[in-house]
């Protein structure tokens, strides 16, 4: 153990008297004050309101078609509405779109696929891919149109290069749509917003027509050599494309002495890629995930009761085995909290008052659990449910 002397010479209580002075100073402060309210404005403020906007009013300002089922959305601040300037964002991250669909609203996280300069130019591009049963995505690919209106939050997540913590080259390996994030990337890296950064993309699809965005990859690799792209197709034998899928003979040709990746896609290809990773034994720190919904193995389709307390009211609506609360409450018009819709970011933490539900592995914190608070997005009945929503 060090011992650390402290001088106390010289000080004693006489000493105090030197201070006697400062009351009556401070006195004559007070007194001869204005009496105006202290200012709560402050430049640190109002730059964290702009960054982290608690909501953000947008317009469609263009629709691009990207492919047969996928389209992009250009969207602008809608003034009208109070919003006159976009949050900028990190590439990578992602916003929550409200959408009202017949009784419902609805919550979605979209990542942006557009470089984050485009912000300073009030624009966001997001991406969407329609899916089978996707009520949203539907929505958006069959009748939205330019002029139409959304609130959505400010940009949020964590798949973000991070100069402290990820390698130099990033290795990213997507399927399908899971290239939107990984686009904004290449976006910044090739416009200098993401400096001194590399990227190799493996970008798995079906057939060529499924890639997304291949004329402005292409025009990107053109452009700077810091970002290299092997497409890889799974349905489709084209000469131009590797075939198959992104197997770890691949992943090898490209991997440094030090490689951050970034995973972005369907879940049976987290599942393959992270045993594959294993085998490269990197520290966790170098893996990200994009966001993904875990499926259950079991679905069971009885239905039950939802019991929700909210602001002082209370929702008894009806809920099914295979539909997470979440899904349920926003299908019934029961407004509750949520950015992510895969157990992530928290937002939607609830208190379960009774009642049993199956939650994704790993959307629980095991506090959580001990004090009975669940994700209603990441979690599925499995008997009626009383549930109480964070104010
Ligand atoms: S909405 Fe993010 S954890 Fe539920």
């Amino acid at each position: 153990m060090t011992e650390i002397e402290i001088d106390l010479h010289g000080i004693d209580e006489k000493d105090m008297s030197k201070y006697a002075h400062l009351k009556k100073e401070r006195e004559k402060i007070i007194k001869d004050a204005s009496g105006n309210p202290i200012s709560t404005h402050f430049p640190l403020n109002e730059m964290a309101m702009k960054l982290h906007p608690r909501v953000q009013y947008v317009k469609v300002a263009e629709v691009i078609h990207e492919n047969q089922d996928t389209k992009s959305f250009i969207l602008v601040p809608d003034t009208e509405k109070g919003t006159k300037a976009l949050a900028f964002f990190k590439a990578g991250q992602y916003i929550s779109l409200e959408v009202p669909i017949e009784n419902g609203v609805y919550h979605r996280p979209y990542s942006l696929s557009s470089s984050p300069k485009d912000a300073l130019e009030n624009k966001y591009k997001i991406t969407i891919k329609k899916f089978p049963h996707g009520r949203v995505s539907n929505y958006f690919f069959d009748f939205v149109q330019v002029g139409d209106s959304f609130s959505i939050s400010a940009p949020t997540g964590t798949f973000t290069y991070e100069r402290l913590r990820d390698a130099q080259h990033i290795i990213a390996i997507v399927g399908g749509s899971g290239i939107t994030p990984i686009m904004s990337m290449a976006e910044a890296i090739c416009d200098g917003t993401l400096e001194n950064v590399f990227m190799t993309i493996l970008y798995g699809a079906k057939t060529e027509e499924d890639i997304l965005f291949k004329e402005r990859l292409n025009e990107i690799v053109s452009k700077t050599s810091k970002i290299k792209v092997e497409y890889v197709l799974s349905e489709e034998k084209n000469e131009n494309y590797l075939h198959g899928f992104i197997r770890k003979d691949l992943i090898d040709q490209y991997v440094e002495e030090e490689n951050s990746f970034f995973l972005c896609g369907p879940v049976p290809m987290y599942s393959y890629l992270n045993e594959v990773l294993k085998e490269y034994n990197i520290a966790k720190k170098y893996i990200r995930h994009g966001l993904f919904k875990s499926e259950l193995d079991d679905i069971n389709y009885e239905e039950y009761l939802l019991t929700v307390f909210t602001n002082n009211k209370k929702f008894t609506i009806p809920c099914y085995g295979n539909m997470t609360l979440l899904d349920a409450m926003e299908k019934n018009g029961v407004i509750a909290l949520s950015k992510c819709h895969v157990g992530e970011c928290g937002f939607c933490r609830s208190k379960i008052i009774s009642g049993k539900v199956k939650t994704f592995v790993g959307s629980n914190r095991l506090k959580d659990k001990s004090y009975n608070y669940i994700h209603p997005c990441a979690s599925y009945p499995e008997s009626d449910i009383v549930l109480k929503l964070p104010k």
